[in-house]
């Protein structure tokens, strides 16, 4: 057998990857299958996106290659959106970066920052690439549990002096996946200055600023005073516009530490596709009204789903963000069982808690990816698993 690397061979499962596969098999089986697991929604792109990436795959020169600077107007209508949404002030072409997909540039960051036994802080349950990157990158990942006792916050106060003095990057992201959780002010305040203490990075993932419901408003961390000296923030298109396959974000930050990302990227890859780039330009100039179509319809499914699931026997919390409900299990049911259960006997995809790290044990995820009715079924379907286990 092939000897792969001991970096590999450290990562733990991909917790989606099996998915596609079960479900088509279910579906083969004739299996009316709901899947509320991958936070992909059922919604159609923007049209503006639509036509202005037809026009430009029309155009030869959009065919190029990208390479690292990308299309201009891209990075000139991600800047003016950071500077009209938040007041953030950015040069477009040295202190933002376009990303193939936020996920890229949150993996390859650790590679410009960590070297071999440098800890990344990564928050569990959490978006499995803080992990994946860190481990990738030859770094050592310390996992802090996000737990309902701190509303899960990451409180980088708890953490052994002896492992913040390793740490050199810290991965942050709020409006939170799979908690849901929302951050205050004081908390990013009191977070940024510890890092600044403490010489740590924060990888601030923000690809739900705009899904965001009743009166919440999500800030970028660099709204908080010295943010900028420590944090790289990263933007998607793939939440907010339902874009998720057009593989589209960017990152944000000082000069130097884009720079640095930038140089990692030169050498993994070229760019993303022009015609893509056009796409997300003719996007963002109505970035805010275009999201606030979106949300509507996720507050809409949130708002049908979940008194169903109380009404069913769960106690999940009324989320205030992202497309997500953090729903606990009964003491001592393991949430892979719940998750495995939810499939084979009523045909609906969530994702276990422990799918996002052993400290998401006790909870299971759903996504509101698909319509209103569909997502009452799908409650009423996992409250009868639920009585049943
Ligand atoms: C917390 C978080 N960050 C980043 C991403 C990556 O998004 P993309 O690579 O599509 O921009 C996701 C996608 O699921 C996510 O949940």
């Amino acid at each position: 057998m092939t000897r792969l690397s001991k970096r590999l061979a450290a990562l733990p499962g991909y917790p989606m990857a099996e998915l596609p596969a079960i479900k088509r098999r279910l579906i083969e089986q004739g299996v009316d299958v709901i899947d509320v697991g991958a936070g992909d929604a059922d919604l159609a792109p923007p049209r503006v996106a639509v036509e202005a990436l037809a026009r430009a795959a029309r155009d030869p020169a959009m065919s190029r290659y990208p390479f690292q600077l990308g299309l201009p107007a891209f990075r000139e209508a991600a800047a003016a959106y950071m500077q009209r949404r938040f007041g953030v002030k950015v040069e477009p072409f040295a202190e933002l970066h376009p990303l193939l997909g936020s996920k890229e540039g949150i993996a390859h960051l650790a590679m410009a920052l960590l070297d071999a036994a440098d800890v990344g802080i990564v928050p569990e349950p959490g978006y499995a690439v803080y992990e994946g990157g860190t481990r990738l990158a030859g770094g050592e990942p310390y996992r802090y549990a996000l737990t309902p006792r701190t509303a899960f916050l990451l409180e980088l106060e708890e953490i052994p002096a002896e492992v913040i003095r390793r740490a050199r990057l810290v991965y942050l992201n709020y409006p939170n996946n799979p908690t849901a959780a929302v951050a205050t002010r004081e908390y990013l305040e009191r977070t940024v200055a510890f890092c600044q203490r403490h010489d740590l990075v924060i990888a601030y993932d923000n690809p739900y600023c705009e899904i965001t419901f009743d009166d919440y408003v999500a800030p970028s961390i660099f709204q908080i005073p010295g943010a900028w000296d420590v944090a790289v923030e990263f933007h998607s298109l793939s939440k907010t516009f339902c874009m998720t396959g057009w593989r589209l974000g960017w990152a944000v930050g000082r000069a130097e530490l884009i720079a640095a990302l930038a140089r990692v990227k030169n050498y993994v890859d070229t760019g993303a596709f022009l015609a893509v780039q056009a796409a997300g330009a003719a996007v963002l100039p109505q970035a805010e009204p275009l999201a606030r179509g979106y949300v509507a319809q996720f507050r809409e499914r949130r708002d049908a789903m979940v008194p169903v699931l109380r009404a069913q026997g769960f106690e999940p919390e009324t989320p205030r963000a992202t497309m997500y409900v953090w729903v606990p299990l009964p003491e001592g049911l393991a949430s892979a069982t719940f998750q495995r259960r939810a499939l084979e006997e009523a045909g609906v995809v969530t994702l276990p808690g422990s799918a996002f790290g052993a400290g998401g044990e006790g909870f299971f995820r759903v996504a509101l990816t698909v319509a209103a009715p569909r997502l009452v079924e799908a409650a009423e379907r996992l409250g009868k698993v639920l009585a049943a286990v």
